[in-house]
């Protein structure tokens, strides 16, 4: 079961298919880049995972858009320097005045014409915010191909599940006030 459908978002704000925002960050690794072990530090894919989500849900929302939480971040297979990495965004979903974000990312060798392969993929929730910071509605995203669709139902059940497993752990420490 999922707490909202597509009808639930927007305020009347008109649609807006996937692709209108959807984004892609590439940027070639340096050995300033890197972790003591040599490779990519994890830190730094994260940071250019949250930049180009970012880039999507400011464009989907129309204005300025905070991360509200990171999930499901997986790193499949190790970064090196002189790796050129592609981080593709796109908003799967929406809600009231929330977006999740999806990311894949990839990488290929600078200099050779290997194709590129995922090395990590990230869910990200952004609020769309006023001025004072508040919290505003956001236009529906409209999936415009049957995988985007999938994508959509995908991101209600992890919404749920979000929502579900916050609920779950307030409801615990609210038993136990002396902690
Ligand atoms: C994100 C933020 C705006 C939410 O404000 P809030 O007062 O809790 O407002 P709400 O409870 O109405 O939440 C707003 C939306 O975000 C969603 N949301 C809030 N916290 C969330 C979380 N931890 N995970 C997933 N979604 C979350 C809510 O479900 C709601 O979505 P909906 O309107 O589509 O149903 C606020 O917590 C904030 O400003 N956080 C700091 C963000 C920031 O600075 N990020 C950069 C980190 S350096």
């Amino acid at each position: 079961m999922t707490d909202q459908g597509p009808t639930a978002a927007g305020d009347d704000l008109p649609g807006k298919p996937t692709s209108a925002s959807r984004t892609t960050l590439s940027h070639i690794m340096t050995a300033a880049d890197t972790n003591l072990l040599g490779t990519v530090h994890g830190g730094v894919i994260m940071k250019l995972v949250d930049d180009a989500a970012g880039a999507v849900a400011g464009r989907h929302s129309g204005g300025p858009a905070v991360t509200a939480s990171m999930d499901e971040m997986a790193f499949l297979s190790p970064v090196r320097v002189g790796d050129l990495v592609h981080v593709h965004a796109q908003c799967n979903w929406t809600g009231r005045t929330s977006m999740e974000i999806g990311v894949r990312v990839m990488a290929e060798r600078w200099n050779e014409s290997t194709p590129a392969t995922q090395v990590g993929s990230a869910y990200l929730v952004f609020a769309a915010v006023d001025a004072d910071g508040m919290p505003r509605s956001v236009p529906p995203v409209i999936p415009d191909s049957e995988r985007n669709a999938r994508r959509f139902q995908e991101a209600q059940i992890r919404r749920t599940h979000r929502l579900a497993r916050r609920r779950a752990i307030r409801e615990l420490r609210e038993q136990r006030p002396d902690e």
